[in-house]
């Protein structure tokens, strides 16, 4: 078949560059140019780059951005976001200015409980199941004390595991569910290993329990996993201020502006359509951050999202309250982090974030990223609320048409001035371009 190759995984590096170009790229100098331009000239630090995946054969670089002036729990954070997209860390460091004078963000952990499940068949009664399971269950965590040890001399380990019956959803379908605190680690290789080791246990230990029938002692174990649905790993922030106090260039009319704002917050809890694009500008914020971080963005979106629909609808994650004189906005969201283990130690760029944020631990990562999180929805909230969300957007986003264009740094000076005056929309740009250069 066309381009298909066996054994590419064993090549070399270059062999694989080669195979690349000559299979997909006629412009061969040009492709290979785009290639190793990236590499870095440090070869150590390249080939850590290198190995944290599989077939490397470029860096793919992000912008990595600061927002200062965040005031979380009357601490002070500059909070590191890689993020390709324009205006999100101009967005978070007007709103962290914003609320700084307006009493700063509140964030709390409310829980971090992890969750990790054995999913089995098992044919027979499921009350003896259930008998074998009680009787089984010192032993299955026993047996997990050599990965435990460490985590239990911090602190953490394995909370409790429960036999689910889920055979009105599935035939023959059973789970062990496992609560597991995993403190400053993520936790997905602590919690993987316990459930392999789980499951060894519990099909070891069927073959040899003298009440099943020969049918039951035949338990197959499916799969052992963690879950990326954490709804008991969960962090709280909050922003609350006197409505009088939002008043600023953007917020001539406080009143107004607070009940045009909970309107656009109700809408996103009732329409499904609104909520996604609504929660996709709190991702913003909390994608940047976990990657920065060095965490597992996928696992934090499909947690998040899951949390999102747990009410059966897709929903706003952030909510408004206003009573007389006070307007509080507030969201709560699961968010399993890791500030030890991962890409935490390896990275140098994760080790400068967490160095940035004064190496937080898992809990005050939590909060920093839901932090960054509601900070995003606020500023794209007062945008789409008062001058719309082009205007901004736009302004943020002019370089990169700029650059489309190759302009020059003159030129690049001389539309920037023009548009301090002017609203900036892609073919305001191309004209203003079209009109220097002819000039
Ligand atoms: P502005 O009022 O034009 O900004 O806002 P300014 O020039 O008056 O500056 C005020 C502050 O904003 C600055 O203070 C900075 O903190 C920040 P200073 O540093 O001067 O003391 N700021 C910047 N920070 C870094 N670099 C910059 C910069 N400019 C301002 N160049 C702004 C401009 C874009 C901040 C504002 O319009 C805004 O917040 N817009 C919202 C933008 C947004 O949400 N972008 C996300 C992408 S759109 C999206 O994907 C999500 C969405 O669909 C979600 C949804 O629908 O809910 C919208």
């Amino acid at each position: 078949m066309q381009n298909t190759i066996s054994g590419f995984s064993k090549l070399k590096k270059a062999e694989k560059i080669d195979w690349l170009l000559s299979t997909y790229f006629s412009d061969n100098v040009n492709s290979r140019t785009t290639i190793t331009q990236y590499w870095n000239t440090d070869e150590k630090l390249q080939k850590l780059h290198d190995e944290f995946i599989e077939n490397t054969i470029s860096n793919f670089y992000l912008p990595l951005g600061v927002a200062p002036n965040f005031l979380i729990n009357d601490q002070v954070y500059t909070i590191p976001m890689a993020i390709e997209e324009s205006s999100v860390v101009a967005a978070a460091s007007k709103s962290a200015k914003f609320w700084f004078d307006r009493g700063g963000f509140k964030a709390k952990v409310l829980s971090t409980t992890k969750i990790g499940q054995v999913h089995f068949t098992y044919h027979g009664d499921t009350e003896r199941l259930r008998r074998f399971f009680n009787i089984i269950k010192p032993k299955l965590i026993n047996e997990t004390s050599h990965i435990t040890k460490n985590m239990e001399r911090r602190g953490g380990g394995i909370l409790d595991i429960e036999l689910k019956d889920k055979t009105n959803e599935l035939d023959n379908y059973y789970q062990l569910h496992v609560t597991f605190e995993t403190l400053d680690a993520m936790g997905a290789n602590f919690i993987n290993s316990c459930l392999e080791q789980f499951a060894k246990t519990l099909t070891n230990e069927a073959q040899e329990f003298k009440t099943f029938t020969s049918v039951e002692k035949d338990i197959h174990i499916v799969m052992s996993i963690l879950s990326n649905y954490v709804p008991d790993c969960i962090v709280r922030a909050e922003v609350s201020c006197k409505i009088e106090d939002l008043k600023d260039k953007d917020i001539p009319n406080p009143k107004a502006f607070v009940e045009k704002f909970k309107q656009a917050v109700s809408i996103a809890e009732v329409e499904p359509h609104r909520a996604v694009t609504h929660n996709k500008g709190i991702m913003n914020g909390i994608d940047a951050v976990v990657l920065a971080t060095g965490n597992d963005f996928r696992a934090v979106e499909a947690g998040v999202h899951a949390y999102a629909s747990k009410s059966g609808r897709y929903s706003s994650l952030t909510h408004c309250k206003l009573t007389e004189d006070t307007f509080t906005f507030s969201m709560e969201i699961p968010l399993a982090l890791g500030t030890i283990g991962g890409l935490t130690t390896l990275h140098p760029l994760v080790k400068f974030a967490l160095q940035l944020l004064g190496n937080p631990s898992a809990k005050d990562l939590m909060k920093i990223v839901a932090v960054a999180g509601l900070a995003q929805n606020f500023a794209a909230l007062k945008s789409l609320t008062t001058t719309g969300i082009q205007k901004g957007h736009m302004k943020m986003h002019l370089m990169n048409i700029l650059n489309q264009f190759e302009a020059t740094n003159a030129e690049k000076d001389a539309i920037v001035n023009h548009f301090k005056t002017n609203t900036v929309t892609h073919s305001a740009v191309v004209e203003a371009i079209k009109a220097l250069r002819n000039h």
